[in-house]
């Protein structure tokens, strides 16, 4: 067994002693990623384990169970205090104090609806009606709200960099990680009791059956069945209440080791759509909050674990 640590700007983890695993992780990432520094990392890390683990591999047993084997890797990512998406969470703290915008003020007086500058169990809400906006909004909704009216912030540029990359954060997801974790541990309890917030839920419903574009894909598709799976990945079952939908809806935002970046709910509907080859839905549109507002409804009663850590 070898603990690897490649401190570099973004921090990775890796203790291995099987290559196979290594090799197949890396062959998805080039895959989803088209290549990057992520996968030359990996590679580097690949190679020093090939060299440190070339007495192992010869001990180990010839047909090494798959499924184990993938099992181990989730475990071994599964470390909070190994977890990069904390940098993230500081990050957060750090901007939902900042004075920014035309007002000069920080976000500390927003309202994520349960009054001004409340955080603590706010994300156990979310999505929820906001009398004010007379608008079902989620998270990233209601933050970019607030830096509207309150801030007196030209969001464009928050807007522009709403999905990190390797030398280049994210605020929405930095705040989003922050004001996620301050609801570390509570029951998640979607929102329901507002006729908007039900409607919202059937549109996500009926968004996530829809099939459409070239391949004729529905969310449904690749998540309306228990057991299925792409290459190395299970794909959760999100066609009814139960554990798996649970877990899903309260492991977001999480840290991706894959990217190397902590992504948020809004990330990861907008890679399935990529995924089903549609047009990539806008930031913080409706539709997204529509699905999200279907997910919170099976997710309903989950213990949240924000920032979670995923493939
Ligand atoms: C072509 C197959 C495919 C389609 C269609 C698809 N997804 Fe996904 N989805 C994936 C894959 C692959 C993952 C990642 C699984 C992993 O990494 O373990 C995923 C992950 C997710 C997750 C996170 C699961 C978790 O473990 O936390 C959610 C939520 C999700 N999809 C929702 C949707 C919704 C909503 C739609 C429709 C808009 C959709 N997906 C359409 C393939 C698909």
């Amino acid at each position: 067994m070898r603990r690897y640590v490649q401190h570099s700007e973004h921090i990775l983890i890796f203790e291995c002693d099987n290559v196979k695993l290594l090799f197949a992780v890396a062959a998805e990432i080039g895959a989803a990623q088209g290549g990057g520094t992520e996968l030359l990392n990996l590679l580097r890390i690949m190679v020093l384990c090939l060299l440190g683990s070339a007495a192992n591999l010869r001990a180990q047993p010839a047909d090494v169970d798959g499924e184990k084997e993938i099992e181990r890797y989730r475990a071994m990512i599964n470390d909070p205090m190994a977890n990069p998406g904390y940098l993230a969470v500081d990050r957060g703290e750090v901007l939902w104090a900042m004075a920014r915008g035309g007002k000069n003020v920080s976000l500390e007086k927003c309202d994520l609806g349960a009054g001004p500058g409340v955080l603590d169990g706010v994300a156990a809400h979310l999505p929820r009606y906001f009398a004010d906006a007379d608008q079902v909004m989620d998270l990233e909704q209601r933050l970019l709200h607030c830096m509207r009216t309150l801030q007196g912030l030209d969001t464009k540029d928050v807007i522009a960099r709403r999905f990190g990359s390797p030398g280049k954060t994210s605020d929405m997801e930095d705040l989003v990680a922050f004001i996620g974790n301050k609801s570390l541990g509570m029951k998640y309890q979607a929102s329901l009791s507002h006729p908007k917030e039900r409607e919202m839920a059937n549109i996500g419903e009926a968004m996530f059956y829809r099939r459409s574009a070239i391949n004729d894909f529905a969310c449904a598709t690749c998540h309306g069945d228990d057991g299925r799976r792409i290459r190395l990945q299970a794909l959760p079952d999100l066609s009814k209440p139960g554990a798996t939908a649970r877990e899903v809806m309260a492991s977001w935002p999480a840290y991706r080791v894959s990217q190397s970046q902590t992504r948020t709910m809004q990330h990861r509907l907008w890679d399935c759509y990529r995924q089903m080859r549609m047009p990539a839905p806008d930031y913080a549109s409706e539709g997204i909050t529509a699905l999200t507002m279907y997910l919170a409804k099976l997710g309903d009663g989950a213990t949240i674990n924000v920032p979670s850590i995923k493939r």
